[in-house]
C-alpha cells in the first residue's frame, strides 16, 4: 500500500518549474495591491475561476499579466521562498528552476533587482534547512532571435548562477531553426541545452530542437509517440523528457489523465520525470502530480522509485550527487 506520507518523505527532484507559475493567488493580489497594479480579480476566487484555459496561449496571456505585479527585489525574495517552502513540504530536495528575464525587463526591471532576491531566498532557504538549487536560463519563444541574444549578453554578468540554457513560451510558429545561432552562442558560452518542445507542437519540432537547436534535454516532449522513430531514438539517447502531467491535461494536451503517455514513455525505457511546470496555475504542485498518476494508474512503489529516480538522472547535478539517490 503506497501512502501519501511514503511518498511525501521521499527525497525527490523537480527539472520543469517556472518560477513565475509558482506565484500563487494571494501572493498575487497582495503584490497587486503593493505595486499600485491594476488586475481584473480581486478575490483568490476570482483569479482561480479565470484559471479556465482552451490551450497554452490562453494560460501564457494570464501567466504573464500575473507576473507583471512583480517590481521589487522583495517581491522576487517572497516568490522564491514560497516556493523553496513549498519544496521542503513536498521533499524536494532538489530543483532546477526556470528565471525568464523577458517578463521582468518588458516591465523595466533590471537583471540586478530580480537577481538579488532570487539569490538572497535561496541562499536563505540552503542556510536554513538545505537544499539544492539550480537556475535555467529561460528565453521566450514569442520574441525575436536578436531580442534572445541580447539577454544572453545580459545574463553573461550572472553566467555563474545558470546552469542552462532553455526556452519556452509559444511553440507553435517558432521553430527550433529560428535559435538556431542563439543556442550556437548558448553552446559556446557552456551553458547545457535544453527547450520546450512537442507539448502542443508535432514530433517534427522536437527533432527540430534536437538538430537545429543541439539540446541534450526537452521541456515536455510528449508529443514523440507521433513517432515510433524519435521514441527510439530518445531512448537509445536517453534524452530525457521533463513531463508535467497536470500542465498537459490543464492546457488539453491531453483530454484526462487516464490518457496520458508518460506511462507508456517510462515503459518503453524513455528517460521521462514528473514535474508541476507551472503549480499556481495548474492544480498542483510536485506530489500533487505524483499522485495524480497513481491513482490514474494503479502505480506501485516501484513505478514511482523509477520515476523519482529519473528525476536525478535528467538533473545536471554531478554523476557522484546523482548516485545518492540511485
Ligand atoms: N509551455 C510553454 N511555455 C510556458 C509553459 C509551458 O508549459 N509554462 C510557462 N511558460
Ligand atoms: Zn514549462
Amino acid at each position: 500500500m503506497m501512502t501519501s506520507e511514503w511518498l511525501s518523505v521521499l527525497p525527490k527532484a523537480e527539472l520543469h518549474m517556472h518560477i513565475d507559475g509558482s506565484l500563487q493567488a494571494e501572493r498575487m493580489l497582495q503584490l497587486a495591491k503593493k505595486n499600485g497594479i491594476d488586475l481584473p480579480y480581486s478575490t483568490v476566487e476570482e483569479v482561480e475561476d479565470a484559471y479556465q484555459f482552451k490551450d497554452l496561449q490562453s494560460f501564457l496571456d494570464l501567466y504573464y499579466l500575473g507576473a507583471s505585479v512583480l517590481r521589487e527585489e522583495d517581491d522576487f525574495y517572497h516568490l522564491m521562498m514560497d516556493y523553496l517552502l513549498k519544496c521542503r513540504e513536498d521533499n524536494i530536495v532538489h530543483a532546477e528552476i526556470m528565471v525568464e528575464p523577458q517578463t521582468y525587463l518588458a516591465n523595466g526591471i533590471g537583471f540586478d533587482v530580480f537577481m538579488s532576491g532570487f539569490k538572497r531566498a535561496i541562499a536563505d532557504a540552503k542556510s536554513q534547512w538545505g537544499i539544492s538549487i539550480l537556475l535555467i536560463l529561460s528565453l521566450l519563444k514569442h520574441t525575436t532571435e536578436d531580442e534572445c541574444i541580447a539577454v544572453l549578453n545580459m545574463a553573461d554578468d550572472y553566467s555563474d548562477d545558470f546552469v542552462a540554457l532553455g526556452m519556452a513560451s509559444t511553440e507553435i510558429g517558432n521553430p527550433p531553426n529560428k535559435f538556431q545561432r542563439l543556442y550556437e552562442l548558448g553552446k559556446s558560452r557552456g551553458y547545457n541545452l535544453q527547450t520546450h518542445s512537442g507539448e502542443e507542437g508535432s514530433a517534427d519540432l522536437i527533432w527540430g530542437s534536437l538538430e537545429a537547436m543541439q539540446v541534450k534535454r526537452i521541456d515536455h516532449g510528449v508529443r514523440c509517440t507521433d513517432d515510433p522513430l524519435l521514441v527510439d531514438h530518445l531512448k537509445n539517447h536517453q534524452i530525457p523528457l521533463t513531463v508535467c502531467p497536470l500542465s498537459n491535461v490543464r492546457l488539453r494536451v491531453f483530454d484526462k489523465i487516464e490518457d496520458h503517455n508518460i506511462i507508456d514513455l517510462l515503459k518503453k525505457d524513455v528517460l521521462v520525470t514528473v514535474n508541476s511546470d507551472d503549480p499556481a496555475y495548474f492544480g498542483g504542485f510536485l506530489n500533487d502530480n505524483y499522485h495524480a498518476l497513481i491513482d490514474a494508474f494503479d502505480l506501485d512503489k516501484t513505478d514511482v522509485l523509477a520515476l523519482v529516480k529519473n528525476g536525478f538522472r535528467a538533473s545536471y547535478l554531478p554523476e557522484d550527487r546523482v548516485q545518492v539517490f540511485m
